[in-house]
């Protein structure tokens, strides 16, 4: 019989029982990136080792609970969202709040409570027409679009000329637990893209702003703050951090130490 991956209790604590799950699971996830048997069978064992090693990285929070308790429980006043797909992010803004979503093939299976404006493109081109619009209007803005580095990056920087003075802008995705699931070429269902390269762009280069990860379950969040309205960084200072991010290579866990200590 193969023998079956963990079942992990969310709220086990115990440092040392983690670190012991985790290294086995580590272990188990090597030997099936060396297999050569059937893709999906892998992908699929692949899947459940990165959900056990994410529930054991994130115990605490999973992402949809944290932005509905830090921002629309708290009642924010507008709300941008880039990626609907299903609408359960969009689905927690209130009925009170001006929301927008974004997405060129949402397929909504949620009631909207605050009756978004839904605009189905892509951010490139909702950015391209609506940011005169919407200039200044959204206290949060959550990026959750085409998982790509250099798409993502650029819609941080677009993100800015919409945001409200002191609003938010937190991207999904940014913590991968292993370097597999950030691989646009991803053996393993679980996926993440590497969206953790436009972090690495954004964050521990002296701009105006503050950032913070998120132990957000499965796959953290980054929270940017404190953004000077005026901070635009130049375009090929974006793009030359997300190459340079692109040629970092990590090992097991070391992308999520690396991304923790910027
Ligand atoms: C992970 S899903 C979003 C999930 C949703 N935010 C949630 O938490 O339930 C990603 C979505 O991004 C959309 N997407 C892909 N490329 C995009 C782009 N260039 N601009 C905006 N949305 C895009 C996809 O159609 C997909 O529905």
């Amino acid at each position: 019989m193969p023998e079956q991956t963990p079942v992990i209790n969310l709220k086990d604590q115990d440092p040392a029982v983690r670190k012991m799950l985790e290294q086995k699971l580590r272990a188990k996830e090597q030997q099936l990136l060396m297999q050569n048997s059937e893709t999906s069978r892998i992908a699929n064992e692949l899947e459940k080792i990165h959900m056990a090693l994410a529930k054991i990285e994130f115990p605490e929070i999973e992402y949809l609970d944290y932005i509905k308790k830090n921002y629309h429980e708290k009642g924010i006043g507008s709300y941008l969202e880039v990626g609907v797909r299903w609408g359960d992010s969009l689905a927690m803004a209130k009925p009170d709040c001006m929301a927008v979503g974004v997405d060129p093939n949402f397929d909504l299976k949620h009631d909207l409570p605050s009756l978004p404006k839904l605009f189905s493109m892509t951010s490139d081109d909702f950015f391209f027409q609506c940011t005169d619009e919407y200039a200044s209007s959204f206290e949060l803005v959550f990026l959750d679009g085409l998982h790509e580095a250099r798409q993502t990056a650029k819609d941080i920087w677009h993100s800015l000329d919409v945001l409200k003075p002191g609003g938010e802008i937190l991207v999904h995705d940014v913590l991968p637990i292993s370097m597999t699931v950030a691989n646009p070429e991803s053996k393993s269902h679980f996926w993440t893209g590497n969206v953790w390269q436009s972090a690495y762009a954004y964050c521990g280069k002296n701009y105006p702003l503050k950032w913070e990860f998120i132990d957000a379950f499965p796959s953290g969040l980054l929270r940017l703050y404190d953004i000077d309205p005026e901070f635009r960084p130049p375009r090929a200072d974006i793009a030359k951090s997300v190459r340079h991010a692109s040629q970092m290579q990590f090992e097991a866990r070391e992308l999520l130490d690396f991304l923790r200590s910027l």
